[in-house]
């Protein structure tokens, strides 16, 4: 997580119930408590006597800065009612680890410990359920297991993971809980605003990487980090992504999924295939222009000579404009970086690439950097988005984008 993520503090003003049930995955519980916390919710840890076994409660308290509850017959609470008090508040309860016991006794309604007691007593209409399943692979994959889980699901309960991997039991599978981080994120994405529930989102992100010779090439300073914040933001608000992105060092966001490609004719290759299964493409990628016409099959040597090789330059394909004049086009976004007169340049790739939307940047401060400041233009305006991180952009811009396209289809 870089540092621009933990002061966005994405969960500020939300109070959250960490439930945790017995399982090994425990141990992730602190670090999870701790990531909610510097992202800036109030957590209050419940234990079962199980999970208890497993990390004790006062490192919960010490992380979350709070005393721990782990009994429904703990006299703290005035009314002595625990079970209820706890959930009033809430934004949302989540169990983390949700064990297959604790799942089972959930699908039942049982209510013989505190944590149970209170998930069954929560307001089901405003304080959400969501569980992060933690166990063996052959417990996961247990019908009686996928049984619960169905049926949790339609009880309304969102299911966070697990993930599948190398276990405790050093058994290989599916049932791992999700790590901390990414557990931060789906929950993050959970109280997002669904603005593109049933929509789906091409983007492409990243430099792409003209060969010259097997070790040189033509490429450029982007990072990939405004594409891959606008996957992620894009999955946030509920939408299907696909992400083509050229060489790059980013991790994939969660739910994306991620098409990796070299070159300017990869990602057209890529790309177009892909337009008619979706509704709106977003052109971030910085695509080379040109590409050697050329390659040479062997490293270009100096061999002693002072004079420097020369060779020759085959323009790319232009992938926005190929896709804005596809009959049946998607939503389409373009990206304009520049190192000067933002707007005259944004509008003149506009009329030129034919898209109602251009998005502008100033390409020196923004490659690389974790923050950004964006221009809005179509035919008419210009809005600027000013300097944020990236991801908080992403967000305004997806928000745009739903407008917009909610308006074309009203
Ligand atoms: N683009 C693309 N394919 C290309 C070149 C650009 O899809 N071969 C897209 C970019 O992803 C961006 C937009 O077109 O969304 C503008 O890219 P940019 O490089 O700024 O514009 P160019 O058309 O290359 O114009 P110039 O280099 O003259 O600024």
């Amino acid at each position: 997580m870089d540092g621009a993520v933990s002061e966005r503090l994405d969960l500020a003003g939300k109070h959250l119930v960490l439930g945790l049930s017995g399982g090994i995955a425990c141990y992730k519980a602190a670090e999870l408590t701790r990531a909610l916390v510097k992202a800036g919710a109030t957590v209050q840890v419940v234990m079962t006597e199980a999970a208890a076994q497993f990390i004790t409660p006062v490192t919960l308290q010490a992380l979350s800065n709070r005393s721990v509850y782990t009994s429904q017959w703990d006299a703290r609470e005035p009314n002595n009612m625990a079970h209820i008090n706890l959930t009033r508040e809430a934004d949302a309860v989540l169990v983390a680890p949700a064990s297959a016991d604790f799942m089972a006794k959930l699908l039942h309604g049982r209510a013989d410990d505190l944590l149970s007691l209170m998930c069954l007593a929560r307001p089901i209409e405003r304080c959400p359920l969501l569980l992060a399943p933690a166990m063996n692979r052959e417990m996961w994959a247990h019908p009686a297991t996928q049984r619960n889980v169905a049926q949790l699901r339609a009880d309304g309960a969102t299911v966070l993971g697990p993930d599948t991997g190398e276990q405790a039991c050093r058994e290989f599978g599916e049932g791992r809980m999700l790590e901390p981080e990414d557990l931060l994120e789906e929950v993050v994405a959970f109280f997002q605003p669904k603005s593109l529930v049933g929509r789906r989102v091409l983007i492409t992100a990243g430099p792409t990487f003209e060969a010259i010779d097997p070790v040189r090439g033509i490429t450029n300073l982007s990072s990939g980090k405004m594409g891959f914040a606008i996957a992620r933001a894009a999955r946030e608000a509920g939408a299907q992504v696909t992400l083509v992105a050229g060489p790059v060092h980013l991790p994939t966001p969660r739910g994306v999924q991620r098409v990796d490609v070299r070159t300017a004719q990869q990602m057209f290759d890529a790309v177009l295939p892909a337009v008619p299964q979706h509704d709106v493409f977003v052109a971030t990628a910085a695509v080379a222009d040109w590409r050697p016409a050329s390659l040479s099959e062997q490293k270009i040597k100096k061999n002693g000579s002072k004079v420097a090789p020369s060779f020759e330059l085959t323009e790319n394909p232009d992938i926005l404009a190929a896709v804005a004049r596809l009959p049946r086009r998607p939503f389409c976004v373009g990206f304009a970086a520049e190192s000067h007169d933002l707007l005259k340049h944004a509008r003149e790739k506009l009329v030129r690439k034919n898209v109602p939307l251009i998005v502008g940047n100033l390409g020196p401060a923004t490659f690389g950097r974790d923050d950004n400041a964006l221009l809005l233009v179509d035919a008419h305006s210009q809005r600027e988005l000013p300097q944020a991180d990236k991801l908080t952009l992403a967000r305004q811009l997806v928000a745009e984008i739903a407008s917009r396209i909610t308006a074309m289809t009203t």
